[in-house]
C-alpha cells in the first residue's frame, strides 16, 4: 500500500512512517522541513521537500498514486496561532483543503487526519471527555483543526471521501522539538540538559493527558486498516500536571533548579483528558505505554542526543 505522510519528517509523522514501514507499507514523506528534520527519517525514505500551501501537490500525487494520505503537516502551536491566525489558517486550512482536493482527484481510499483532542474541546464539562462533548476551541489553531474536520465530513458527502480524524491528547516522546512553543516534555528536557531553567506558564497545576508517540503511531496504522471511520480520541484518560512533569524530569536528569513562572497563556486549556473508549471499541486501539515508562524512554533519547551533540562539538 502506497501512503503519503505529510509532515513525515516531523516528530509524530516520522514515527508514523516507521510504524507503517514496519507492517509492510510503502510510506513517502511530504514535508517542507520548517519544523521537521531530514535526520528524523532513515536515509532510505523518500521525502518531497514541498510546502503543502503552495507546492506542486498534483505532481506528487501523479507520481506516487497513493492509496492513503496520512496528514500531519501543520502549524502546531496554539500560542503562535494566537499571534498569527492567518499563518495558521494558511497551513491548517488551505494546506488541508489542497490535500483533500488532490486526494479526491487521485481517488485516495482513505484520508487520516491528525486532529487535536487536547485543544478542540477547550475547557470541558467532564474529565475525561469523549467525542460527543461539545467542541469549544480557544485558539485559532484548535478552531482550524475543528474546521478541517468539518471539511473532511463535507468531502465525504460531496465526493465519498473516506476519512478518520484522530484527536490526539498531548503527544510526547523521542524526536519532539525541544525549541518549539509546544510540547512541554521536550522543552523542559532540552532546557534542563542545557542547564537552563524551564518556563512554566501559569501555576503549573494545569492538567494534560500525555500520550506516548508510539501509541499515537499505532493508532494511525489501525485507523487506516479499519473500516470504522470518523472521529476518535487518542489519549489515556489520565491527568498529569505540568509541575508533575517538571518534577519527574528534574529527578530523572538530576536538575537542581526551579522553573521560571510566567503568566498563563489565554490559549492554554486548564484541565483536559480524553476518553478513548470509541477507539478501543472500533479500532482495537488502547495506550500501551504508561507515563513513567514513556518519560524514561524520552529522557534516555534526549540524554543520548545531547551527549552526541556535545561529542560532535568537542
Ligand atoms: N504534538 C502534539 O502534542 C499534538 C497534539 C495534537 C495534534 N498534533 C498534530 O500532529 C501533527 C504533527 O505534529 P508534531 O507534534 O509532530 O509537530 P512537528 O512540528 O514535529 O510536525 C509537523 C511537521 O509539518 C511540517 N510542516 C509544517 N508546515 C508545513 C507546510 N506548510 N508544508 C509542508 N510541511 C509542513 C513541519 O516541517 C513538521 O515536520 C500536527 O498536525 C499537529 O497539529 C500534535
Amino acid at each position: 500500500m502506497k501512503i503519503i505522510v505529510t509532515g513525515g519528517a516531523g516528530f509524530i509523522g516520522s514515527t508514523v512512517m516507521d510504524h507503517l514501514r514496519a507492517v509492510g507499507y510503502d510510506p513517502v514523506a511530504v514535508d517542507d522541513l520548517r519544523g521537521g528534520r531530514r535526520a528524523n527519517l532513515d536515509a532510505s525514505y523518500r521525502l518531497y521537500e514541498t510546502d503543502i500551501v503552495d507546492g506542486d501537490l498534483a505532481a506528487i500525487f501523479d507520481a506516487e498514486r497513493p492509496d492513503v494520505v496520512v496528514h500531519h503537516a501543520a502549524q502546531v502551536s496554539a500560542a503562535i496561532s494566537v499571534r498569527d491566525p492567518v499563518l495558521d489558517a494558511r497551513v491548517n486550512l488551505i494546506g488541508t483543503l489542497r490535500l483533500l482536493q488532490e486526494s479526491v482527484r487521485a481517488s485516495v481510499r482513505h484520508f487520516v487526519f491528525a486532529s487535536t483532542g487536547g485543544a478542540i474541546y477547550g475547557d470541558t464539562d467532564v474529565v475525561p471527555c469523549d467525542e460527543s462533548h461539545p467542541a469549544r476551541p480557544i485558539s485559532p489553531y484548535a478552531t482550524h483543526k475543528l474546521a478541517a474536520e468539518y471539511h473532511l465530513a463535507a468531502f465525504e458527502r460531496l465526493f465519498g471521501l473516506r476519512w478518520t480524524a484522530l484527536r490526539y491528547a498531548n503527544v510526547y516522546g523521542p524526536r519532539q522539538d525541544p525549541h518549539g512553543e509546544s510540547g512541554v516534555v521536550a522543552i523542559f528536557a532540552g532546557a534542563m540538559l542545557e542547564g537552563r531553567r524551564p518556563t512554566i506558564f501559569g501555576d503549573g497545576l494545569q492538567g494534560r493527558d500525555y500520550i506516548y508517540v508510539d501509541d499515537v503511531a499505532a493508532a494511525n496504522v489501525l485507523a487506516l486498516q479499519s473500516e470504522a471511520l470518523g472521529k476518535f480520541n487518542i489519549g489515556t484518560g489520565v491527568v498529569t500536571t505540568t509541575r508533575e512533569i517538571y518534577d519527574h524530569l528534574r529527578a530523572a536528569l538530576g536538575f537542581a533548579g526551579e522553573p521560571n513562572y510566567r503568566p498563563e497563556r489565554p490559549s492554554d486549556v486548564r484541565r483536559i483528558a480524553l476518553d478513548a473508549t470509541r477507539a478501543e471499541t472500533a479500532l482495537g486501539w488502547r495506550p500501551r505505554i504508561a507515563i513513567d515508562e514513556g518519560l524514561r524512554r524520552t529522557v534516555e533519547w534526549f540524554r543520548e542526543r545531547h551527549a552526541s551533540a556535545a561529542r560532535a562539538s568537542s
